[in-house]
């Protein structure tokens, strides 16, 4: 999809990858409604015309306020960028609404927009559904199972999306990004204090950098986004011999975490 004049919701849009998608879709000439619970008000003070949305998109009232607000801007939502997320979180014994929480922004909030979006996208045969997973959407987060579920939640619902949908106009897309340099990953959140092993698998690219990926594999409409092409090699890897990785990811544990 070309996105110059395009209607795009980025969600996330408060700073790290989603304020970079933000300027990157700006300067492909898109028309943008930027949203996160942390107002993304200066980031669409740089970009002309954008429009900010302070909103928590934990729930399923907070996805329909956003599209709401974005439609009565702009009218149909051409892509909607689900980007926002949380990694909190470490095991099984982690608080019920630790859990709660993973799977509201990180999975739930996907099904909520496209619950609100697809009947017009169906209607009128095109529409565009983008989320942020994560190469442990589709490998595995050491240190948090919060975060391994529902990032694989997440890739799951995308590909159903495409199987589902993609015969009748619906294009998707699923990001899946292994070390970015953002404050989900200089924080302590597990991502964060498992940044040594994000950093000991592979480069921490820039969110700018990651941004052209993602808008390059939006003009050639490609599902899956890998900006680390490595994860891909690790995805054969483990399709091809599953007990010989589980092996090296609990080393792999051992080695950067320590139990
Ligand atoms: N940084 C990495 O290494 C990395 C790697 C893989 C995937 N990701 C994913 O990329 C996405 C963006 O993360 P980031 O790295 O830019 O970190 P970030 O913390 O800078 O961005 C996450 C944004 O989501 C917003 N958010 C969280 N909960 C929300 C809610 N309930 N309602 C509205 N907004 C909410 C936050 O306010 C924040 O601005 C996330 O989904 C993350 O899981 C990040």
């Amino acid at each position: 999809m070309d996105l110059k004049d395009r209607h795009v919701v980025v969600t996330g849009a408060a700073g790290g990858i989603g304020s970079a998608l933000a300027r990157r879709f700006h300067a492909a000439g898109a028309r943008l409604v930027l949203a996160d619970q942390r107002s993304p008000e200066s980031v669409a003070a740089e970009l002309p015309g954008a429009v900010a949305l302070a909103v928590d998109l934990s729930t399923e009232a907070g996805n329909i306020e956003l599209i709401d607000t974005a439609e009565s801007h702009f009218g149909t939502v051409d892509l909607f960028f689900a980007n926002a997320g949380v990694a909190i979180g470490t095991d099984p014994m982690d608080d019920e609404e630790v859990w709660d929480l993973s799977f509201a922004i990180n999975t739930h909030a996907h099904r909520w927009a496209a619950r609100r979006l697809l009947p017009a996208w169906l209607d009128r045969g095109e529409g565009y559904f983008c989320s942020t997973a994560s190469a442990a959407g589709l490998l595995a987060q050491i240190g948090s199972a919060p975060y391994s579920l529902t990032k694989h939640a997440a890739v799951a619902f995308a590909e159903w999306m495409s199987i589902t949908y993609g015969a009748r106009g619906l294009k998707v897309s699923c990001l899946c990004p292994q070390g970015v340099n953002t404050a989900m990953l200089n924080s302590d959140s597990p991502i964060g204090t498992g940044g040594d092993v994000v950093r000991s698998v592979g480069e921490v690219l820039e969110p700018s950098d990651v941004a052209e990926v993602v808008h390059q594999a939006i003009n050639d409409e490609r599902f899956l986004i890998l900006p680390h092409p490595e994860v891909g090699d690790y995805l054969k890897f483990k399709g091809s011999d599953p007990q010989k990785w589980i092996t090296g990811m609990q080393r792999l544990q051992r080695r950067t975490l320590g139990y």
